[in-house]
């Protein structure tokens, strides 16, 4: 299953499984099979992710068959090239396949610390005059540059995107979201299908401690199926057409994390209805939230 690939506006083949936020668990990913490592400055572990890239490039597996993912901190959204420059550094590579606007906002360049400035109130130094279109435009000079293949963005809500298309030159690849039966984010997915914008779910397991594991449809279709919750979860993405994340440093479970199903209708249709309850009810549940203090127009955080 994790040979399975979308294909993206730019023409490039993207897995439909990917590994998360990595640390030791790179080497251990790719050797498995896992063909995609997410990445980001911010997670302030790209060092280690390029030391299990170059074990995993030693063993055999060649550099083009791995779609390395990186993103430009909200420290970097007016130096993107630079930011790109200091992710390739970390990761050694002289490329990534995609390179993403992580969060679209801008923190104090010239603040009190590299990728987490504070005010001396304690609050996160953010720049609020900043217009998320400008960073957009520096993302679109790095595809010449050779560094990377791709770009996107990251936690783009329908209202953000709606004002960055009319001034893209080039339509981001991926906007990687979190999603999961909890938080559908169905209005970001159709919008994105309409306009050739490939998703990438994030915490689609509804991060560590999930209730999601023993939501009632998600039980149901995992006995009727023989798998656990988790492969329901992971393999809800690929019902919707998007890659899935999934992250764990666990080696059972980076395996087991493979072994994805292909949903029928029904399936789909009791998640659907699992989805459209929580959301009727006012109960969606998004489990990363930053503090930012920032309206990204989220309709579950206005
Ligand atoms: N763009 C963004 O702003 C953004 C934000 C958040 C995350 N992400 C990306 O998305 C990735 C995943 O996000 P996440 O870590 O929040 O959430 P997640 O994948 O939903 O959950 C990870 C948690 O689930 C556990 N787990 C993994 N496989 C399991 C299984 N088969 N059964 C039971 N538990 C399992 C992991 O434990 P163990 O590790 O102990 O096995 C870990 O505690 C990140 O690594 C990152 O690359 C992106």
């Amino acid at each position: 299953m994790a040979t399975k690939t979308f294909k993206l506006n730019t023409g490039q083949d993207i897995p439909a499984l990917g590994l998360g936020e990595v640390q030791t668990a790179v080497a251990h990913a790719l050797k498995s099979g896992y063909r995609l490592i997410d990445g980001a400055y911010c997670y302030g572990n790209e060092e280690e992710v390029g030391k299990g890239l170059a074990e995993a490039f030693a063993s055999g597996i060649k550099r083009e068959d791995v779609f390395v993912v990186s993103k430009v901190w909200a420290t970097y959204t007016t130096r993107c090239e630079l930011g790109l420059q200091k992710s390739l550094e970390k990761l050694g590579l002289d490329y990534v396949d995609l390179f993403l606007v992580h969060w679209p906002l801008l923190m104090n360049p010239e603040g009190n610390d590299d990728r987490f400035p504070k005010l001396p109130n304690g609050e996160r130094d953010i720049i609020h005059s900043h217009n998320h279109v400008d960073t957009w435009k520096q993302m679109e000079k790095l595809v010449a540059t050779g560094k990377t293949k791709a770009i996107g963005v990251s936690n783009y809500s329908k209202r953000y995107l709606e004002e960055l298309l009319p001034h893209a030159t080039i339509i981001p690849a991926v906007n990687q979201i979190e999603n999961h039966p909890a938080l559908p984010q169905q209005e970001i997915v159709d919008l994105c299908n309409e306009k050739g914008i490939h998703i990438m779910a994030y915490s689609p397991l509804g991060s560590t401690g999930s209730p999601m594991f023993t939501a009632e449809p998600v039980v149901t279709i995992a006995e009727k199926h023989g798998v656990k919750p988790a492969a329901v979860l992971l393999s809800y993405h690929l019902a919707r057409g998007s890659t899935v994340l999934a992250k764990s440093v666990t080696p059972a479970r980076i395996e087991e994390n493979r072994k994805l199903i292909d949903l029928d209708a029904d399936d789909v249709k009791l998640l659907k209805a699992y989805s459209d309850k929580l959301t009727q009810e006012g109960k969606l549940q998004r489990f990363v939230y930053p503090p930012f203090g920032v309206q990204f127009g989220f309709p579950d955080k206005l």
